[in-house]
């Protein structure tokens, strides 16, 4: 199988983790989902990164997203791990992590990267939407961890788009003016918009967020 793509079946797997034997399907449920790897256990940006995974899961609730993460070590090893992770960043993680010693989950996903490292997964993110694509695709390199703010910022623009015929500007945050879909013609878009179309050039059509 070749590299997974926007708009592409995310791969269900049946897998070992922190939390018992999961189907990802069924964690995932009607969820959105958001699926992370990370190199290796009882490394120091990892560390960092689930601990603060930990404390944003509230946040992704409250958008309907299920996390769950990776990292080619055993559910042992991640039990152990976690341990760490909730002492040094003072939290509680709350989300499976999948144990993918065989790479069997790094494999169907492209996760291992072999001109980067050849055994260790990078940090890839996918983001899947309740029908089971995959929306986001994300790839950080093992010495930069992520800003869990854009990933929070990314489900706020995937979802709002995907109920809405807007598109999300540069560096737009919840709330801000967004874009209307280049397929709405202007005269459509002030039936559809009730908050009103502001048209900069004819291509180029602000509006207020629908959902504010
Ligand atoms: C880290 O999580 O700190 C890390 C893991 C693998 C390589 C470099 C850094």
């Amino acid at each position: 199988m070749g590299a997974l793509r926007l708009g592409d079946p995310a791969p269900d797997f049946n897998a070992e983790t922190s939390q018992g034997t999961l189907n990802f399907y069924d964690y995932l449920g009607d969820s959105w989902g958001i699926l992370f790897s990370h190199p290796a256990d009882f490394t120091p940006v990892c560390t960092t990164e689930l601990g603060t995974a930990a404390k944003f899961k509230a946040e992704f609730d409250k958008r309907n997203v299920k996390m769950m993460a990776l990292s080619v070590d055993d559910a042992d090893s991640h039990n152990e791990w976690i341990k760490d992770i909730n002492e040094t960043q003072n939290t509680v993680v709350n989300f499976p992590i999948v144990a993918d010693e065989h790479r069997a989950v790094a494999n169907l996903y492209d996760m291992i990267h072999p001109n980067a490292d050849d055994t260790l997964t990078v940090r890839s993110v996918f983001i899947i939407a309740p029908d089971k694509t995959v929306k986001l695709i994300l790839t950080y390199p093992a010495s930069t961890g992520r800003n869990f703010y854009e990933l929070l910022r990314v489900v706020d623009s995937l979802q709002l788009t995907a109920y809405h015929k807007v598109a999300t500007p540069a560096n737009w945050n919840n709330g801000e003016d967004v874009v209307v879909s280049p397929a709405i013609p202007t005269e459509e878009a002030k039936e559809i918009f009730a908050k009103g179309v502001e048209e900069i050039k004819p291509y180029l059509r602000m509006t207020p967020d629908p959902t504010a």
